[in-house]
């Protein structure tokens, strides 16, 4: 059985993303909105709800998550579409209750200043578990809270569990973005993502106001559609965690098979189609074939991070179907993407296939031909979202510009050498993803067995070789 996961949801993208993310966890698990299972007997549930929830003395599946912000408008529109389910003592809003206004230093000052609290928040939580594996934390890069406070407690985290699996499903800003200081907090937040997560699976809402129109066909778009397609996605990789089988079904196999050194851990999700069992108002389910699916998937239209880089390097690509899938189809798309994508010579040129279960409470379980897929790539295409922030951070540091929201802060006492540093990070960041397109970026590091995760599955994949999962 897979161990539990404890979400943390942070600022105000952080706890909107967390409410459809929940939504979309509780239809998939027969949950309703005030917590009862439409069956709780675990001995006939053939899923697994454990990981994501517990179920309470009154038998109520409470999801093991913390909310946390500075304001309580997101806090509250989650307690009030889930009444009563979320553990109340698991919630914290700063008395002022009145948010960071979009500076990292206040937010990473209100998480110092009360990370006794939030650690005693986690440490509880923990005590509610049998075989704890990881946490998840949802925030936004950009704004004060999400980028801040949830930047001290990435730190925290880190320092207290390093043994835990840490994620990060973190969203980047638009070019469209009103606010002139989220260059400093991206790259101050890029700098603990980069140190402290050992995967961080990155949106940019750049890419996902694209897809909503394309998906909703509703030119009023609006975080209510990019929310469902971020859920959308957090639900296909977490599905095999939930509806286990033997492959894929704990946070270490799922991004051991897409990490391949402790720096290149920022991976690029797609998800195709969006269909009404994901994303309100998508498109109904149709007849379709994991060829389609998949051909679609690398195909880039169905990346939530917009990339503008010519024949990106891969490193490592995993996907996800769920739906009647045909194993011949899957080793014909396998064919065509090793064509199509352009893998780095070290790496295993291939793409893994994981073929997951459907909920039984979703509709489209009735269309016996229909399929959804999920695709996470490590790939250099993440790059051009890091120069992207490192050349609008250059445009405003070079002349100090804006610099006064950061002067009380606590990191900034003596100067702004930690924007320095940081941004130096993200340069050194980028250069490995760059680095790891040679041939011999992993000379020298020592493939030992015991290294190697996931074991070998009997199954050849399309090029004869050994099949490891
Ligand atoms: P403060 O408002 O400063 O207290 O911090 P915060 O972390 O609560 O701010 P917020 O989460 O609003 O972060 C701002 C950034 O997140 C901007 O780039 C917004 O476009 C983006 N954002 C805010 N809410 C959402 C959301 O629900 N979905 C998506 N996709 N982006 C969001």
């Amino acid at each position: 059985m897979a161990g539990e996961i404890i979400t943390i949801q942070v600022g105000q993208c952080g706890n909107q993303i967390g409410k459809h993310f929940w939504l979309q966890l509780a239809k998939e698990h027969g949950i309703d909105k005030d917590g009862q299972g439409i069956t709780n007997n675990e001995e006939v549930r053939d899923d697994d709800t454990n990981p994501f929830f517990k179920l309470n003395d009154s038998n109520r599946y409470t999801p093991r998550a913390l909310m946390l912000d500075l304001e309580p408008s997101a806090i509250q529109d989650v307690q009030n579409t889930f009444p009563g389910v979320f553990n109340p003592r698991n919630t914290w809003i700063s008395p002022e209750e009145l948010g960071a206004g979009n500076s990292w230093s206040k937010g990473y000052d209100y998480g110092l200043a009360n990370q006794e609290t939030f650690m005693n928040m986690i440490d509880r939580e923990i005590d509610a578990t049998e075989n704890f594996e990881g946490f998840q934390l949802l925030h936004s890069v950009a704004g004060g809270t999400g980028s801040g406070l949830g930047s001290s407690l990435l730190e925290a985290i880190s320092d207290s569990y390093p043994k835990k699996f840490l994620t990060t499903y973190s969203v980047f800003p638009s070019d469209e973005s009103e606010v002139v200081i989220q260059p400093y907090n991206t790259i101050l937040t890029l700098r603990r993502l980069e140190e402290n997560s050992d995967a961080s699976i990155v949106f940019d809402n750049n890419a996902l106001l694209n897809l909503t129109s394309r998906v909703f066909r509703d030119p009023y778009t609006s975080y209510l559609h990019t929310n469902q397609l971020i859920s959308a996605t957090m639900s296909a990789i977490t599905n095999p965690i939930r509806f286990p089988s033997y492959m894929y079904n704990s946070l270490p196999s799922i991004f051991s098979t897409l990490v391949p050194t402790p720096e290149l851990h920022f991976l690029v999700p797609a998800f195709t189609p969006f269909t009404s069992d994901y994303v309100s108002g998508g498109k109904e389910p149709k007849n379709n074939t994991a060829y389609d699916v998949l051909l679609d998937l690398i195909d880039g239209s169905s990346s939530l991070v917009s990339n503008t880089i010519d024949n990106p390097t891969y490193y490592n690509v995993l996907c996800s179907l769920v739906g009647a899938v045909e194993q011949n189809d899957v080793l014909r798309a396998i064919i065509k993407a090793q064509q199509r994508l352009q893998f780095a010579p070290w790496s295993f040129s291939s793409v893994h296939v994981n073929v997951g279960r459907r909920s039984p409470y979703l509709s489209a379980q009735t269309h016996h031909n229909h399929i959804n897929g999920l695709m996470l790539a490590n790939t250099s295409a993440i790059t051009s979202l890091f120069t992207k922030t490192c050349k609008t951070f250059d445009k405003i540091f070079s002349k100090g510009a804006f610099l006064n929201t950061f002067r009380d802060g606590k990191m900034f006492q003596n100067g702004w050498d930690e924007f320095a540093e940081s941004r130096q990070v993200v340069q050194d960041l980028t250069e490995e993803y760059l680095a790891a397109e040679q041939e011999t970026y992993l000379d020298g590091v020592l493939l030992e067995e015991e290294n190697m995760v996931g074991r070998h599955d009997g199954r050849l994949d399309a090029d004869g070789d050994d099949n490891i999962v």
